[in-house]
């Protein structure tokens, strides 16, 4: 029986079967483990299953001495220092896949909501302003027939360009292997859709640059990493009309707090981080960590490894 850590709890059966194979303490809180707790219960654990919030840095590589297995809770791993566990031949665990379809369909959602101006017109209506049918109340624009272009074509992107034909859409699409450049994507897209990985190229990848390059009646929408955008560079751009709208499922500083002076700018909607909040799929992810955790405390391959180059270095 190995000593596993869990950064929280988690929806479904998978910790059950967790905790019958292994010593697993899970924090009970519903924030995340302060540093100094991370590290605490980390340092004397074999196996850590991490969420998105928690920083597994080097620090924590590096004071934890029997960590072997770490495995994290969200398909993108930018919180894990990859180089650092793969220094130690530590396999990180991550869960792709699982989530692609649920935040395909967030990503659909926030483009109509901000185009068609859901939100508003929801406030609207509570605010007793419904006093009758208006031809010019509330109009927006059409995601059918527009031009989208999607930032990084992996498998969300690719499901987002599936749903986008059903609308009529023509999709533009940048990505290591093909597509066409940022620049043509920026220029002729009518919705831009950020799908990538954060990355150090891909850190305020739309910044000022990229928000002028876009029309004035585009909308950004990004349900992939927050610091692919850049907040004060995006308030300004709503601001200033450079834009028409912006819809954020993920932001930078995240959680943004009320008083951020991004939330002041106008035609922006923005939702804490739910691209892959189902319930099914939010279970499917916990089996898929519990997964990682129990093949690697196994001592077998992880059936889906962010690093995998640490069973390469073994095997040499
Ligand atoms: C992920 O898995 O990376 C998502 O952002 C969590 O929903």
């Amino acid at each position: 029986m190995a000593r596993v850590f869990v950064t929280r709890r988690l929806p479904g059966g998978a910790l059950e079967r967790l905790s019958a194979a292994h010593e697993t303490e899970v924090w009970p809180e519903r924030l995340p483990p302060p540093r100094g707790a991370l590290h605490e219960h980390t340092r004397s654990a074999e196996g850590l299953l991490s969420m998105l919030t928690d920083p597994v840095d080097v620090e924590l590589i590096a004071a934890s001495p029997g960590l072997r297995v770490i495995s994290n809770y969200a398909v993108g791993v930018d919180n894990v220092d990859l180089d650092a566990a793969t220094a130690r031949s530590i396999p990180v665990g991550h869960t792709p896949g699982v989530l692609t379809e649920s935040t395909a369909d967030l990503a659909l959602a926030l483009m109509l909501g901000i185009s068609r101006r859901l939100v508003e017109g929801d406030a609207f209506v509570r605010a007793g302003q419904w006093v009758t049918w208006e031809p010019e109340l509330l109009l927006g624009h059409d995601l059918h027939g527009a031009t989208v272009g999607i930032i990084g074509f992996g498998r969300i992107g690719q499901a987002v360009a599936r749903r986008l034909e059903g609308f009529g859409c023509e999709v533009l699409h940048t990505s290591r292997s093909g597509g066409v450049g940022l620049a043509e994507l920026l220029e002729r897209s009518d919705f831009v859709t950020v799908h990538c990985p954060l990355t150090p190229e891909t850190r305020g990848l739309i910044g000022v640059e990229a928000l002028r390059r876009m029309k004035r009646s585009a909308y950004v929408v990004n349900t992939a990493r927050g610091p692919i955008v850049d907040s004060d560079a995006l308030r300004s751009a709503l601001v200033d009309g450079e834009i028409a709208g912006a819809a954020l499922d993920v932001t930078d500083p995240e959680p943004l707090p009320s008083d951020h002076p991004l939330l002041e700018a106008p035609n922006l909607i923005v939702i804490p981080h739910l691209g892959s909040a189902t319930h099914a799929t939010r279970e499917r992810m916990a089996d898929m960590a519990v997964d990682n955790l129990l093949a690697g405390l196994a001592g077998e391959r992880m059936p889906h490894c962010a690093n995998p180059q640490v069973y390469e270095t073994r095997r040499a």
